[in-house]
């Protein structure tokens, strides 16, 4: 008599302690991969005014990339029910202009109110889609069971401390073992599948990643990092667009996906 009474209290505790609806971010998710298929933002629940932001730069919907139909070859997302925010990975390795996109959409209530995306395609950073797709296929990013779950300070503090690291040498990454970065197309897990393969040295000039802007989403220990990236893009010193989108497993990183784009071909390097 007992055990079902509790199990219904736990529901309720974990409902209240969210401040958005998964069921709610999961929708508009898979509204956004048809929408992007179509070309058709209106497909998406969005406010009047959404605003919309590729690259770091803000643009008229009707002319961006999700105004046009786009081959969507494979997508994984995250949803943060703390923040009422999601993210989506979308890879788009046959469409006749390959892209990986990666985008950030941002909620009031059930309602889009802003969406930025991260446009990658060739010339940007490391780019090969069909790269890039055979290898995010091939990773297992699969639920966590809820007991097993690290907390969002978990998950979040793993991220910068990577991003950190890459400027500050006594900063320590949490690397699993196994780790594997998915860099544009360059996948580093194929070097050693035993070991971790994502250790970053430090830089060679010191700089700061800015403008950091985060989902997490605990059943997947998944988090995505939009930020400014300094240094990379000869012709961007403050920064260009960046995504770090991570999955992290018992407090280490598992995987790591990282989108840079580029002002120039390949940054100019
Ligand atoms: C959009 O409209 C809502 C409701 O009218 C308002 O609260 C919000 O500040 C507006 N956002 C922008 C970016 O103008
Ligand atoms: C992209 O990756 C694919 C698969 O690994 C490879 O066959 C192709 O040569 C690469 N393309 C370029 C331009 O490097
Ligand atoms: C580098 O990281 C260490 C350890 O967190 C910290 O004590 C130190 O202040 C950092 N150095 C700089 C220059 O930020
Ligand atoms: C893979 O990494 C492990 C652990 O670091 C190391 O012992 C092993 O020699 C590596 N294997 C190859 C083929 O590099
Ligand atoms: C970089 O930021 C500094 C300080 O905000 C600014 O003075 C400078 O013009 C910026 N450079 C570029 C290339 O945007």
């Amino acid at each position: 008599m007992f055990v079902p009474v509790l199990f219904v209290c736990a529901g309720v505790v974990a409902q209240a302690s969210a401040a958005c609806d998964r069921t709610m971010l999961q929708k508009a998710t898979v509204a956004y991969v048809q929408a992007q298929a179509a070309g058709q933002p209106d497909l998406l629940p969005l406010a009047k005014n959404v605003s919309y932001l590729e690259n770091d730069a803000p643009m008229d919907i009707k002319k961006g990339v999700l105004s046009q139909p786009v081959t969507i070859d494979f997508d994984r997302s995250l949803h943060d029910t703390t923040t009422c925010t999601a993210f989506t990975e979308l890879s788009a390795a046959t469409n006749k202009h390959p892209y990986v996109i990666n985008t950030r959409l941002l909620f009031t209530g059930d309602t889009i109110t802003a969406i930025e995306s991260v446009v990658a395609d060739d010339g940007d950073w490391v780019f090969n889609a069909t790269s890039q797709l055979a290898w995010t296929k091939t990773e297992k990013w699969d639920p966590i069971p809820e007991a097993k779950w690290d907390s969002r300070a978990t998950i979040k503090a793993a991220g910068d401390a990577y991003l950190d690291s890459w400027t500050n040498g006594s900063i320590k990454a949490p690397y699993g073992t196994p780790c594997a970065r998915l860099e544009g197309g360059i996948y580093t897990g194929e070097r050693n599948s035993s070991s971790n393969s994502c250790f970053m040295p430090v830089f060679p000039e010191p700089f700061t990643i800015r403008n950091r802007r985060y989902v997490i989403d605990e059943s997947l220990g998944g988090l995505a990092i939009f930020n400014d990236f300094p240094f990379i893009d000869l012709k961007k010193p403050n920064g260009t667009a960046s995504t770090n989108f991570f999955r992290v497993e018992g407090g280490l990183i598992r995987y790591i996906h990282e989108v840079t784009v580029c002002s120039t071909r390949g940054c100019g390097r």
